[in-house]
């Protein structure tokens, strides 16, 4: 095992609480430097509030929310008249460019697992755009809180064909494999008739499925049936699903796969000419 993979394990070994607190103190210099130099942004969250993945400049977290934007015009076709829905929206990297690209004909809604993230998005984007509003939902996680109700029995608070483009960026790599069946089952529920979903996971096959298991500080050693996680103890840490077993679980909500992109994450030597780290999938009601 190496050093990483040994970090890894003891920051997922840390309650979500602690991991918000040592997160914080531990990037508190860069945030108050930045906002001595003026680097802040009005939507960007300092660095130690950014909970949901590397944390970064207030430039480059923009960057990041820009790059995403791209990826929904590229291969979900999405349009400044679209009303839209951000699956896990965490602290509102995709929203903060979707303000400057939906128009009023067009709307957000996002919702997250996390109070401090949805708070942070209504306090600050919400108030300036009225069409963008998030919901918290105290749905349990175990990398992320500790609340009680289930993932599994959630019904979204949307109405039935309302939605043009659903999306989830790095959220169905952090939940449990009933959890994401069920929620391609409500996506189904709320997507307009040709409506389509952009999700990214990790995703593997027979040819890679033995290199993920083993490969140097990303691994995931623990073999389920058609999935993959990378650590027993914390099942939401990570998950690689089998492209079958994905396939299958799309089937059965009647969803048709329109195309998978793969991302850099599994390439031994990066391929520069991949756009995303993680794997991308669209599929559709048809
Ligand atoms: C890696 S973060 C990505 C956040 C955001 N999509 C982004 O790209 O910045 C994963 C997010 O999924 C959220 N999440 C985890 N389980 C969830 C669930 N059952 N429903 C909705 N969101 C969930 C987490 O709270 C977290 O905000």
């Amino acid at each position: 095992m190496s050093k990483l993979f040994n970090l890894r394990s003891f920051w997922y070994s840390l309650s979500s609480n602690q991991r918000f607190f040592i997160r914080r103190l531990y990037y508190l210099p860069k945030d108050t430097l930045d906002s001595i130099m003026g680097k802040r942004h009005k939507y960007v969250p300092p660095r130690g509030y950014i909970y949901t993945g590397s944390p970064a400049s207030a430039e480059n977290y923009l960057k990041q929310g820009q790059h995403q934007l791209q990826m929904l015009q590229k291969y979900a076709n999405l349009q400044p008249k679209h009303s839209v829905l951000d699956i896990g929206s965490g602290i509102g990297r995709t929203a903060i460019a979707l303000t400057d690209y939906i128009n009023n004909s067009g709307s957000y809604e996002g919702f997250d697992v996390v109070e401090r993230g949805v708070q942070w998005c209504n306090a600050r984007i919400h108030k300036e755009h009225p069409n963008f509003n998030f919901k918290y939902v105290p749905l349990f996680n175990d990398l992320y809180n500790t609340a009680t109700l289930k993932a599994t029995e959630f019904i979204f608070p949307y109405v039935d064909n309302s939605i043009d483009v659903a999306f989830s960026f790095s959220v169905f790599t952090h939940m449990q494999i009933e959890e994401i069946q069920h929620y391609f089952n409500q996506i189904y529920r709320v997507l307009k008739p040709g409506g389509v979903c952009f999700s990214t996971f990790f995703l593997y096959d027979e040819g890679s499925e033995a290199f993920i298991s083993t490969k140097k500080d990303f691994s995931f050693p623990v073999k389920r049936d058609g999935f993959r996680l990378m650590n027993e103890n914390v099942k939401s840490g990570n998950i690689a699903i089998d492209k079958k077993k994905l396939s299958k679980m799309l089937i059965t909500e009647n969803f048709e796969l329109v195309t998978i992109i793969d991302g850099f994450w599994k390439d031994d030597v990066r391929d520069t000419a991949k756009a995303e780290y993680q794997d991308m999938m669209v599929f559709q009601k048809v």
